[in-house]
């Protein structure tokens, strides 16, 4: 009784919106929709011969963690993997998404295997500055090898990079990610790097060093494994604040970012091999914002070369009020029609390539104040993931976008990176003071109910 009167709740609260079921997709949508991935949630960081990675050392500086916690627990995957999979498996969920940890070197639900989710050798950070040397491509190359030799069997979607617009951004200018490179535009009392080229060329090595992984994957293991490989990129929609020409041009730009100058230049035989190097594209989407063309910002201007961000984007007010309702993490505003938009802007400017959404969720305040009654009861994180699919839906059965699957950020709740325990993901509950302890959360026994209304599986 109780169990069917949460039931009832949960499905009331999303009566506001249309429910969604995985029946409403085309068949052979890979609906697995659980991102885990090695940093925040295996823990285990002394075992199994795991050397360091950079996260490893960025985490012990004092101050960059906001709860200053670390992840050498985290919420102790490395030895709980199999409950966690029967979790996904009760749930009805078909493919699971994970990282492989480069620093250390699972069947009905598919893997879909990310190698580089931002943990670098920290030996290679040490020997050649990681990302910054060209050098990297061939460690990198020899990484992937050895991942495709060793399970391209049981895998078959792989994902060279996760976010790399984002680790490049983090861990280069801002400065607030591994290995906490900054760039002088972003703050002076910076004690490395100090450049704003560095980003560049890190992405310059990341675009390289994908390439290599593909071909290599092309040329020794797809005949044999049949297997797909791809990118995953963090991407947000950018609305034009207003109507008025600038505004348009931001979104567009912040869409598309220019580089102008500051990109050390791909030769023809790089660019050619470029192309068309992908056999899915893998997609990280919280948020949208507002663009509004800034006017204000003349040192960067000045600073910077006239086609890069001189023209900043931003997140910006339109009567007001700031776009969509925030999650806890202060830069996601829940907006669910942008994930339409960003799926009709791929289909038209990269010819309708497949995409995955290999990332979509929202987080909620973990503090010792909510009540583990309150926290279980998570009618955001329904709505969203409810609102958030509807209009994928749309994208996908009125414009014909090349959707495949969809996966919900995340299974569990986990370490976040700087913002370590202090918000929760997760369709399950961490009980972080009682050994661990997994508890579903509305939102999975939603989930649950999503998917067994699924179209009969050939
Ligand atoms: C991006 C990253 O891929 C993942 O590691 C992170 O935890 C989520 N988004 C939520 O911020």
């Amino acid at each position: 009784m109780p169990v069917i009167l949460v039931l009832c709740l949960v499905i009331s609260s999303v009566m506001a919106s249309e429910a969604i079921n995985r029946a409403d997709f085309p068949d052979g949508l890979c609906s697995g929709l659980l991102p885990l991935l090695t940093r925040c949630f295996e823990g285990a960081v002394k075992e199994g011969n795991k050397g360091d990675s950079i996260w490893d050392t960025f985490i012990r500086r004092p101050g960059r963690i906001l709860d200053f916690s670390n992840a050498d627990v985290a919420v102790d995957q490395y030895h709980r993997f199999k409950a966690d999979v029967d979790l996904m498996k009760d749930m009805g969920m078909d493919a699971y998404r994970f990282s492989i940890s480069w620093s250390r070197i699972f069947p009905r639900v598919q893997p879909y295997v990310t190698l580089y989710h931002w943990d670098l050798p920290q030996e290679l950070e040490d020997r050649y500055e990681g990302w910054l040397n060209v050098q990297i491509v061939k460690d990198f190359n020899n990484y992937a090898y050895t991942c495709f030799k060793a399970f391209g069997d049981r895998v078959k979607h792989w994902i060279t990079f996760n976010e790399p617009h984002g680790f490049s951004l983090k861990g280069y200018d801002s400065g607030i990610q591994a290995p906490g490179r900054c760039s002088i535009l972003s703050h002076l009392l910076c004690r490395k790097g100090k450049s704003s080229t560095e980003p560049y060329i890190v992405a310059h090595n990341i675009l390289l060093s994908h390439v290599a992984a593909f071909n290599t994957y092309k040329l020794h293991f797809k005949a044999k494994q049949g297997g797909a490989i791809g990118i995953a990129l963090d991407s947000k929609w950018y609305e034009p604040l207003s109507d008025v020409d600038e505004d348009i041009d931001a979104a567009h730009r912040a869409m598309d970012f220019e580089l102008g100058c500051r990109l050390p230049t791909f030769t023809g035989e790089m660019t050619k091999l470029l192309a068309g190097s992908l056999d899915f594209l893998g997609i990280n989407h919280y948020t949208t914002l507002y663009a509004r063309n800034d006017r204000t910002r003349i040192w960067k201007r000045i600073l910077d070369d006239a086609s890069s961000d001189a023209y900043v984007i931003r997140t910006a007010f339109r009567h007001g009020a700031l776009i969509g309702e925030r999650a806890a993490s202060r830069w996601l505003h829940i907006v669910p029609w942008g994930i339409h938009k960003l799926m009709g802007y791929i289909k038209k400017n990269y010819g309708n390539i497949p995409v995955i959404i290999t990332e979509n969720g929202v987080d909620d305040a973990n503090s010792p104040f909510i009540t583990l009654d309150k926290a279980l009861k998570d009618d955001k994180r329904i709505s969203y993931h409810n609102d958030y699919l509807s209009n994928l839906n749309a994208a996908i059965r009125d414009d014909g976008c090349n959707v495949r699957g969809y996966f919900a950020w995340s299974l569990l709740d986990n370490w976040e990176w700087n913002s370590g325990y202090t918000v929760r993901f997760g369709l399950y509950y961490i009980d972080y003071k009682n050994n661990l302890t997994r508890i579903p959360k509305e939102s999975a026994h939603w989930f649950k109910n999503f998917l067994r209304k699924s179209a009969p599986r050939k």
